[in-house]
């Protein structure tokens, strides 16, 4: 039998253990019925990690990451900790993580099932059918950049420091992860920056071009950023792919996971650069935080979490067909009208967490009879 899937599960704080423990009784489920053998470890990552360790990641748990076949995230953060220094912050967790692993391609899907297509704020003629995918760069830009701080100026002002830069190579891995999902996809990309205001657009906006004629399937539109957050809401179905820095992409993806109604339905995956032995490093969370006003009321939508599963399955575990079956379970399951309280529309059945998960379960025990 082929080698067990290594993998470091990270539920993190607030929701991150609830809607987790779900995703591993799912885990469990696909070990039982032989998709693959899994080996689960377990670590602290944020929060819960400054409580237990003081450090919101220690590198041994870094190493752990590196060594898995994929990270399993749940969310990091709550009020408990906002009082501490930068470099102490839970996100700390997730931002090490990223960099230290080599994530730089984080891909945001932002997909309307129909069953959902009510729940966004938007009219459902706007957003129905939408399945666009940000690939937001996630390891350079102005939140790694240097010189970055606060200093104190002579005549005693204080001033906040930080710096947007980018490399070509740093650009073209990232164009180069965007162009692959768009020749996939519907061979539409878009370049997002700001060329006309700042030289690090310009830059990201000449080596996305130049890449262009090796991916002749794919069509390429640059895009401003401000007039990409316009053209989210005005007609989001003008876009397949995105591709854009880290801040951009920050804001944006959470502009577009709002044009689905529910922040508790989106996963996403965040990939390194492919060694030569095919291994690549990558880790999945919701892009739902720790949401600390409803943790601990096993209330939160275990969805997000789940279907980060399954782009792990898909995308690192090379078992597209598990995930296929998870995503299925899950549409069924809103078509047959179970809401959590996030997603919760007039005449639908109101459940919690762990309810909507056995719907879930059932669903895909079913489907793989
Ligand atoms: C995200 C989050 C993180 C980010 C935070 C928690 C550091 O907002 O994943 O979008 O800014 O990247
Ligand atoms: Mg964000």
């Amino acid at each position: 039998m082929a080698d067990a899937k290594k993998i470091l599960v990270l539920p993190g704080d607030g929701i991150g253990p609830e809607v987790m423990r779900e995703s591993l009784r799912m885990i469990e489920w696909l070990d039982r019925r032989g998709f693959a053998r899994f080996e689960l470890e377990e670590d602290l990552v944020g929060g819960a990690a400054i409580d237990a360790r003081g450090v919101p990641i220690t590198a041994q748990t870094i190493a752990r990451a590196k060594e898995a076949d994929a990270v399993l995230f749940g969310a990091v953060g709550g009020p408990k900790w906002d009082r501490l220094g930068f470099a102490l912050r839970p996100e700390i967790a997730i931002l090490s993580l990223r960099r230290e692993l080599g994530l730089f391609a984080n891909l945001r899907p932002a997909r309307v099932l129909d069953p959902l297509v009510e729940a966004s704020t938007l009219k459902p003629e706007i957003v129905r059918g939408l399945d666009l995918m940000i690939v937001r760069e996630s390891t350079g830009g102005i939140y790694f950049g240097e010189p970055r701080g606060i200093e104190t100026l002579a005549d005693g002002q204080r001033r906040g420091v930080n710096t947007e830069v980018y490399t070509t190579a740093e650009i073209e891995r990232v164009a180069r992860v965007a162009f692959e999902l768009a020749r996939a996809r519907s061979g539409r990309l878009t370049s997002v920056e700001k060329a006309n205001v700042m030289e690090s657009g310009l830059l990201w906006r000449e080596t996305v071009s130049a890449l262009a004629p090796q991916y002749p399937e794919v069509t390429l539109h640059h895009m401003y950023a401000d007039n990409c957050a316009m053209q989210l809401v005005r007609d989001p179905r003008q876009f397949d792919v995105i591709v854009t820095t880290n801040l951009f992409g920050d804001l944006l993806s959470d502009l577009a996971s709002q044009l689905t109604g529910s922040l508790g339905m989106l996963p996403s995956a965040t990939l390194g650069a492919s060694a030569a032995d095919g291994r690549r490093a990558a880790l999945y969370e919701p892009i739902h935080g720790s949401a600390p006003d409803i943790a601990g009321r096993g209330i939160a939508n275990p969805l997000a979490e789940m279907l980060s599963l399954a782009m792990m399955l898909r995308l690192s575990l090379g078992l597209p067909e598990a995930a296929v079956l998870i995503e299925r379970a899950a549409e069924r399951v809103l078509a047959s009208g179970l809401r959590t309280a996030d997603i919760m529309q007039p005449g639908k059945a109101k459940v919690g967490t762990q309810v909507m998960a056995d719907a879930i379960l059932r669903e895909i025990d079913k489907v793989a009879a």
